[in-house]
């Protein structure tokens, strides 16, 4: 599984807007500055294919960008962005869960989670959102090449995946698959090629 050809077609605010071509599609979700746009950036070896910042809040709509002409990653807003006013923030919240309840052609929501902290009730309380739905997700960890800091609870990035694992897995029938990651030194990358690869083949 290669990325042979990735270019940004379109931003949209509802899934009305959402290109209509039906191919496969992959989301990526999770707290304001998670490193969503860093992964899809590190995914498809394009720098500033998704634009990233230090500061969150960056991503503000439901981006389509075409891989291979054949299927979409999607990025889209961060939630707990805490600087956002309140409106913004439910507009986003409203128009992403919208697209994730009602999109046909999306095959799996990615949810991140930095590995470098632990878990926090909002990447929890949003785990358990997709599991009552039961959209169909993959937990992807994120930072995982930065090493512990007291600050951070003195843990590393591997008991930080498995204490969230035990924590989300009353959310769940079964356990959702995970994979850690690093947009820094690319780590997972090509698990998340073969594991998107693998479920558009189902
Ligand atoms: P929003 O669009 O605001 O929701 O943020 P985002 O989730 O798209 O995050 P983004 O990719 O813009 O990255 C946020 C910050 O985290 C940037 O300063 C990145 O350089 C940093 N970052 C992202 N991924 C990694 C990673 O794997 N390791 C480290 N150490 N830093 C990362
Ligand atoms: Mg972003």
């Amino acid at each position: 599984a290669q990325v042979t050809s990735a270019e940004f077609v379109k931003s949209s605010k509802r899934k009305e807007d959402c290109p209509a071509d039906g191919l496969p599609e992959f989301a990526l979700v999770g707290r304001s500055n998670v490193g969503k746009s860093s992964l899809l950036n590190s995914i498809v070896r394009r720098k500033k294919l998704a634009l990233t910042s230090k500061k969150p809040g960056k991503t503000q709509c439901i981006n389509h960008f075409k891989i291979n002409d054949s299927w979409f990653l999607v990025d889209l807003p961060g939630y707990g962005y805490a600087a956002a006013p309140h409106e913004v923030r439910v507009d986003w919240d409203g128009f992403t869960k919208d697209y994730f309840l009602n999109r046909k052609t999306l095959v799996s929501v990615f949810l991140l989670i930095d590995a470098s902290i632990p878990a926090k009730k909002i990447d929890l309380d949003y785990a358990s959102w997709l599991g009552k739905n039961q959209i169909p997700m993959t937990m992807v960890f994120t930072k995982c090449d930065k090493r512990k800091k007291r600050k951070n609870g003195g843990k590393r990035p591997e008991e930080n995946v498995e204490d969230f694992q035990v924590l989300i897995r009353e959310f769940f029938d079964a356990a959702p698959p995970w994979i850690m990651t690093s947009s820094i030194t690319n780590q997972g990358r090509d698990e998340m090629l073969l594991h998107m690869a693998q479920l558009r083949n189902y």
